[in-house]
């Protein structure tokens, strides 16, 4: 099966100043479109690449819940293979892909740890049950069955029962999040007869996603 990527593309007058105002938008559009259509799930779905110490490559979908100039962040556990790939090398590389949008976006860069008054602030937010899973799952180790799971689910639920506060879960030590410091940041838009348009934004100088200075652009081939 093949499809024509019938998009409206992206040509650098459409370009925002900034890497950060332009995925801003995009986004924007994104989450437009699935009030509007339903058909771009998930909008904040972002995939995420690492390397572990041999340098074999890694990749796993999570949810970015932060994006200001900082860059991009996401939630996860500190002691997942992900977190320990991060931790191994630093480098990460993470996608966002509406393909209904025929639109994609790209971040390369370092991964920061997102400080623990952030994410506290971001725990809150989570439903009950998420929290209490943050306490129950060691998130990429191995375990027996899923009874075993959802035996420390209930340890843990019984031990920080639900009492309608936002602090009745404490934040786990070991649950926490992470950054990506951009030095690139790629915009893709799928055109006819895979002519696509590619606009990068590449870190010249220092500053951070909304500094216009500290970024260039150029049109990569598709
Ligand atoms: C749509 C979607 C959203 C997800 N969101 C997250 C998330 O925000 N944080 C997270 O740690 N895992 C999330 N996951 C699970 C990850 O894909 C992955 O299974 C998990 O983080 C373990 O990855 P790792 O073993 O490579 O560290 C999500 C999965 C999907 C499909």
């Amino acid at each position: 099966m093949r499809t024509e990527y019938s998009g409206d593309g992206l040509s650098e007058s459409e370009l925002a100043p900034t890497p950060l105002q332009h995925v801003r938008q995009w986004l924007t559009d994104a989450q437009a479109r699935q009030a509007e259509r339903g058909d771009v799930v998930e909008p904040t779905a972002l995939s995420v690449a690492t390397v572990d110490a041999d340098g074999r490559p890694n990749v796993r979908t999570v949810l970015m819940r932060f994006l200001d100039a900082r860059g991009p962040g996401f939630v996860t556990d500190l002691g997942s293979a992900k977190s320990t790939e991060i931790l191994a090398t630093g480098g990460v590389a993470a996608s966002l892909t509406w393909p209904a949008m025929y639109r994609a976006v790209r971040f390369r860069g370092r991964a920061v740890p997102i400080g623990r008054d952030e994410i506290a602030e971001y725990f809150v937010t989570r439903p009950w049950g998420s929290r209490i899973s943050a306490w129950a799952s060691d998130q990429s180790r191995a375990v027996a069955d899923r009874a075993a799971l959802v035996a420390a689910y209930e340890r843990y639920a019984a031990l920080y029962p639900d009492t309608g506060a936002p602090d009745d879960v404490p934040v786990p030590d070991g649950w926490g999040g992470w950054r990506i410091d951009c030095d690139e940041v790629e915009l893709w838009a799928g055109r006819r007869d895979r002519l696509h348009d590619r606009l990068v934004f590449t870190r010249v100088a220092d500053g951070d996603l909304d500094t216009a200075a500290a970024w260039t652009v150029h049109r990569r081939q598709p």
